[in-house]
């Protein structure tokens, strides 16, 4: 049984789960959190499902291997296509983003239509779809794959006309609908949010999970008493390729102090 003092790991395929990492700096300033961000193998979003679970399972493993009390999966495309796995192989509790996106985007919605942006490999595997309908049955969603906007975001481009007219193109169909709720559905995006609120132009809300996953994540550890109580936590964070440029803009933009930096190398399964 791992301690109150243990951290908390948090996972995505590069710099967007660090999204998550601020909002839960927020919520639970005194929890300790390792990040680790796989940009050796960034982007997930195009890679199959028997990819995505096993890049998701060597890291957990390494991670709990490491005395993590819990993990969250800051990716939605590891949430939605490697979650269930994971919560069947590893004992510790794990909390992906894509639940507590879709209740953020219930909460919002006035008019019943939801519209996703995501990953291919998430808007693919209709996770969010079914989540909203089993909750809300006459809900209406819809799903938008947009491949280009992780390299983008990894590139630094947040604010740059080519990012604008990509944006524009996703979106060309929002504002002819009565969908009045955007769901961020990948982690990189809210650091996107400007832009994205640009095209996607005035009575839309966007949401992302970032506040509710910390929210529920606070909740598992008061519930199974690993909810740390000493003083300010730390943060350590490591990918698996040096980080470039972009994680000091990102770190900006999110208010982190990420510190010093470690590559870590991830054992593949079963070594
Ligand atoms: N940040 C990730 C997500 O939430 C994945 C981006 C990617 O690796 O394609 O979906």
């Amino acid at each position: 049984m791992p301690s109150a003092t243990a951290p908390i790991a948090v996972f995505d395929s590069g710099v967007g789960g660090l999204t998550v990492v601020s909002a839960l700096r927020r919520a639970l300033p005194s929890e300790n959190i390792v990040y680790l961000g796989d940009t050796a193998r960034v982007p997930y979003g195009g890679k199959t499902r028997v990819t995505i679970e096993r890049y998701s399972e060597e890291i957990v493993r390494m991670l709990v291997d490491d005395g993590a009390k819990m993990v969250v999966v800051a990716c939605n495309t590891a949430s939605a296509l490697a979650l269930g796995r994971l919560r069947q192989v590893f004992p510790v509790p794990i909390e992906g983003v894509i639940a507590p996106g879709v209740e953020a985007a219930l909460a919002a919605t006035r008019t019943g239509h939801v519209v996703v942006m995501g990953t291919k490999a998430t808007i693919g595997s209709r996770a969010y779809d079914e989540a909203l309908r089993a909750a809300r049955p006459d809900i209406r969603v819809t799903g938008i794959a947009c491949p280009l906007l992780v390299p983008l975001i990894e590139e630094g481009m947040l604010e740059d006309e080519v990012t604008d007219a990509v944006l524009r193109r996703y979106l060309a169909g929002l504002r002819a609908s009565d969908a009045d709720t955007l769901v961020l559905g990948c982690t990189h995006y809210p650091l996107l949010a400007p832009a994205i609120a640009r095209a996607a132009g005035p009575g839309i809300t966007l949401v992302d999970s970032a506040a509710n996953c910390a929210r529920v994540v606070g909740g598992h550890l008061e519930d199974s008493g690993l909810r740390n109580g000493g003083p300010s936590g730390g943060l350590h964070v490591c990918f698996t390729d040096p980080p470039d440029r972009f994680l000091g803009v990102a770190g900006g933009v999110l208010g982190l102090e990420t510190g010093s930096v470690e590559v870590k190398k991830v054992p593949p399964l079963g070594q």
